[in-house]
């Protein structure tokens, strides 16, 4: 019998993810909780929300299920793959003790420091005076130690704005934080590396940029990110290696002589700063929307990667293959994000999008009354296109998205330009 698999998750990401699972040898039947309108037509969808941890469990044992990949950080840091463990089911992620890398950014600090890997220089503090106190000049980088949906970190350009958003973080309790890291401003281009981890090896995947902001030219506020591209010139398979071996195994083997070993994505953001590589942040899980732009590369099977990696040391000996072609995903948001997305508005041109031979995955769309896909939620749709070069995958990819249409559609013009006319100096 086939193997069955479970996604856990409903945006683009996992969409991504049951896409490169639907392409594995082993022909698995795969599962997503609880999806979305476009995820439907690519895996059964069963109807249990991410953070509901016993309902994933009892979801996961009721089906048989083989495998779980958990897309999103909410569950991992609430402990699902703990869940899973003690229930007797093979999960691929972090278990919670691990997963605090990205809960806390005072634990990934600590970390970080513990494991000697770059990272802006910064202070711990739980008090509005205290953080003031630590700052030397401006702008500088206030964040909240919790997870905050990508809200959660400030640039504060003076002390005014220093302030307002210690206070915010420490006196108002946005996002329920007790204690705030304060750290250098660093500026550079970033990179996002994310790596498949067995407990005991880091294995790099490929590496890809993401683009934050909302409008073009990186103006406005921060997103869950409008579009990424990979590969990111200047960074071959080598450099992947390197880096990997500086930032990402020494977090593995630190964890593992603490007794948690790190098993599923670890995801380097990485600044390329003059001063060399440093580390901005670790997620530990796959990143959207890079994922959606690195799997489609992938060349090797996914559901193998995936299962080896939840075996300590599953992945020795192991190589990934990855396509020599430029992946471009553009993301396709509603009216009214990041502050206020709007939902609900009527899409078309699917169809005609996915005729052109693009890859469209749906991160917030849902099926209204009338069977008809709508908007419903703050980033709708991603479009990867793959081409020779990164100028052929961008004009295959934006002639697919403009073919997409909702009333308020934003869409950044100017996603993996970078790539065309690269003017950095390979770091
Ligand atoms: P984080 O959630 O820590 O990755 O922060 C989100 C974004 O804020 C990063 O992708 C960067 O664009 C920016 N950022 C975070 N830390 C720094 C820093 N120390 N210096 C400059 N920008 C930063
Ligand atoms: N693309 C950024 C993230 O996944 O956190």
């Amino acid at each position: 019998m086939a193997d069955r698999v479970l996604v856990i998750g409903a945006g683009g990401r996992e969409h991504a993810i049951v896409r490169a699972l639907n392409r594995s040898p082993r022909a698995p039947e795969v599962l997503c909780a609880p999806g979305n309108a476009g995820i439907a037509a690519d895996a059964r969808v069963l109807d249990v929300a991410v953070d509901d941890v016993p309902g994933l469990v009892a979801a996961a044992q009721a089906e048989g299920v083989a495998l779980t990949v958990v897309g999103p950080e909410v569950p991992l840091v609430a402990g699902v793959v703990d869940a899973f463990a003690a229930a007797g089911l093979r999960c691929f992620g972090p278990v919670a003790a691990a997963a605090r890398l990205e809960g806390s950014k005072a634990f990934s600090k600590e970390l970080m420091d513990a494991a000697g890997v770059s990272t802006a220089a910064h202070a711990v503090v739980t008090t509005v005076a205290d953080g003031l106190a630590a700052i030397d000049r401006y702008p500088v980088v206030i964040k909240a130690d919790g997870l905050a949906a990508g809200k959660g970190v400030i640039i504060a350009a003076s002390e005014e704005e220093a302030r307002e958003a210690l206070t915010a973080f420490l006196v108002d309790h946005l996002h329920d934080t007790e204690q705030v890291v304060v750290e250098e401003h660093l500026v550079g281009e970033e990179v996002s590396l994310l790596a498949l981890c067995d407990g005991e090896q880091a294995l790099p995947m490929a590496p890809a940029q993401d683009y934050k902001r909302i409008f073009d030219g990186d103006e406005g506020p921060n997103t869950g990110g409008m579009g990424s591209y990979s590969p990111v010139p200047g960074f071959g398979a080598e450099r992947a290696l390197e880096l990997a071996a500086q930032v990402h195994q020494p977090i593995v083997d630190e964890l593992a002589r603490r007794g948690t070993p790190f098993h599923g994505v670890l995801y380097a953001g990485l600044m390329l700063t003059a001063d060399g590589v440093r580390v901005l942040e670790y997620n530990v899980r796959f990143g959207d929307p890079e994922t959606q732009a690195v799997l489609p590369r992938l060349r090797s099977d996914l559901l193998d990667l995936l299962s080896r990696a939840t075996e300590p040391g599953g992945l020795a000996g192991v190589e990934m293959a990855w396509a020599e072609e430029t992946a471009v995903t553009l993301v396709l948001a509603s009216a009214g994000y990041p502050e206020a997305p709007r939902t609900g508005d009527p899409i078309s041109g699917l169809d005609a999008a996915a005729a052109t031979g693009v890859e469209v995955t749906h991160a917030g769309t849902a099926r209204d009354a009338s069977g008809a896909i709508v908007t419903a939620g703050g980033r709708v749709l991603n479009v990867t296109a793959l081409g020779a070069d990164a100028a052929s995958a961008r004009d295959s990819a934006y002639a697919a998205a403009d073919l997409i249409d909702f009333d308020g559609r934003q869409l950044r013009r100017d996603i993996a330009l970078r790539a065309v006319a690269p003017t950095r100096s390979p770091a």
